[in-house]
């Protein structure tokens, strides 16, 4: 602990010279004040950006230290059973060629992380249900725990699962087949909001039971938002960082939401600069927010911030976020799994990736945590308590 840690184990707001006024405002809302959290995301003042994010990195380096933690991130399949309304790869969407890596090409991404130092591995995919897919994941999983071990991870690669909603029983199997952290967002805390950005088969109340039995299977829990969805409120995303802190959840990924020309929500809509920009502004605000809140989670610089400014990931890691997730799909299937336009780093393999994030990260001055799980400490915590 450091000196200006408080009494009740947590540190103390930092001074803010600048910007003095803001230090009560924040206080508000970490006390979970929704129209403070509100207000702090519309203020027009454009320090509040700069003020936030500097609070933001003062608590992530007392509460989860300043290292940047590692996933090597492997969309193993493009298969999807779910029509979201706002995601390129929805299953009415005719225009994508489907594609589902062999284990071979799954374990061989696994052994580039592992070499590389990255610790952790994210196998994400489409949602699918059927048992030869559950079956295909769980021997995924067992194999890739015993094949990536070495002398720098005795234990193997820490493992994230990002498959969609799936049965309690199914992520019972996933979890005891070795993944031990696993990704579910949310997408909005808005009953009304979530309706509207889905069909109607696919309803709020599943995903929220969802997420909760991933945390009853054992995992650590993630879970996230999308942010500048249409309609989407200031309010709203108030709500979403209360939402987190209620649920409790170990880990926060979120990111912008970006049109897909080949989606009902997506289509004929297109981000002008301005829109950009606010919205990259609106996003770094929610990251700082989330981490002065929930203090002791993991939270990731995502892709689709990337892809919404070049130096987007470096600045969410100035304000709050503590872990990247370079991507190690193969090449010659990246293009098969854009979720959104314009995504980031479609022709680059994983040698270059993992050259390009050590740089981008040294240049924002934080240290690597290298082959290690990279878990965050609220799951240890919320276990004791
Ligand atoms: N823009 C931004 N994020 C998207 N996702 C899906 N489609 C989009 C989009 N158009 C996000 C969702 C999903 C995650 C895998 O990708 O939040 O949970």
């Amino acid at each position: 602990m450091n000196a200006s840690t408080g009494r009740s184990g947590r540190p103390e707001l930092p001074r803010i010279t600048e910007h003095p006024r803001l230090t009560d405002r924040m206080e508000a809302a970490r006390a979970l004040d929704v129209r403070a959290l509100a207000a702090l995301l519309s203020d027009p003042d454009p320090r509040t950006t700069a003020g936030l994010a500097a609070a933001a990195d003062e608590t992530m380096r007392a509460e989860v230290g300043d290292a940047v933690r590692f996933r090597g991130l492997l969309e193993f399949s493009n298969v999807c059973r779910a029509d979201c309304l706002y995601c390129g790869i929805r299953r009415s969407n005719g225009t994508v060629h489907r594609y589902t890596l062999s284990r071979d090409d799954v374990l061989a991404a696994a052994r580039h992380c592992a070499e590389a130092g990255y610790g952790s591995l994210t196998l994400q995919a489409g949602e699918r249900r059927d048992a030869a897919f559950i079956d295909y994941v769980c021997r995924v999983l067992e194999s890739m725990k015993t094949e990536t071990r070495g002398p720098d991870l005795p234990d193997g690669l820490g493992i994230t699962l990002s498959v969609g909603e799936q049965s309690p029983d199914t992520y019972r199997r996933f979890f005891e087949a070795g993944a031990h952290r696993y990704l579910l967002r949310i997408e909005t805390s808005s009953p009304e909001l979530f309706a509207r950005i889905h069909p109607p088969g696919q309803r709020y109340a599943d995903r929220r039971a969802a997420l909760h039995a991933v945390r009853d299977a054992g995992f650590q829990v993630g879970t996230g938002v999308m942010i500048g969805l249409p309609g989407q409120t200031v309010e709203d995303l108030a709500a979403d960082i209360r939402f987190f802190a209620i649920e409790g959840v170990d880990m926060i990924g979120m990111g912008p939401y970006l049109p897909h020309a080949s989606t009902p929500m997506g289509s004929g809509q297109h981000l002008g600069e301005g829109e950009r920009a606010q919205l990259l502004d609106r996003t770094l605000r929610m990251i700082a927010l989330t981490r002065l809140v929930l203090r002791d989670v993991n939270i990731a610089a995502t892709t689709a911030l990337q892809t919404l400014d070049v130096l987007g990931r470096e600045r969410a890691l100035q304000g709050g976020a503590n872990v990247v997730m370079p991507v190690v799909t193969p090449v010659s299937v990246r293009s098969g799994y854009q979720l959104y336009d314009g995504k980031a780093c479609l022709d680059e393999d994983r040698t270059m990736c993992a050259g390009c994030i050590s740089g981008r990260v040294a240049w924002t001055g934080r240290p690597v945590e290298a082959n290690r799980w990279g878990d965050a400490p609220h799951f240890e915590r919320r276990n004791r308590e």
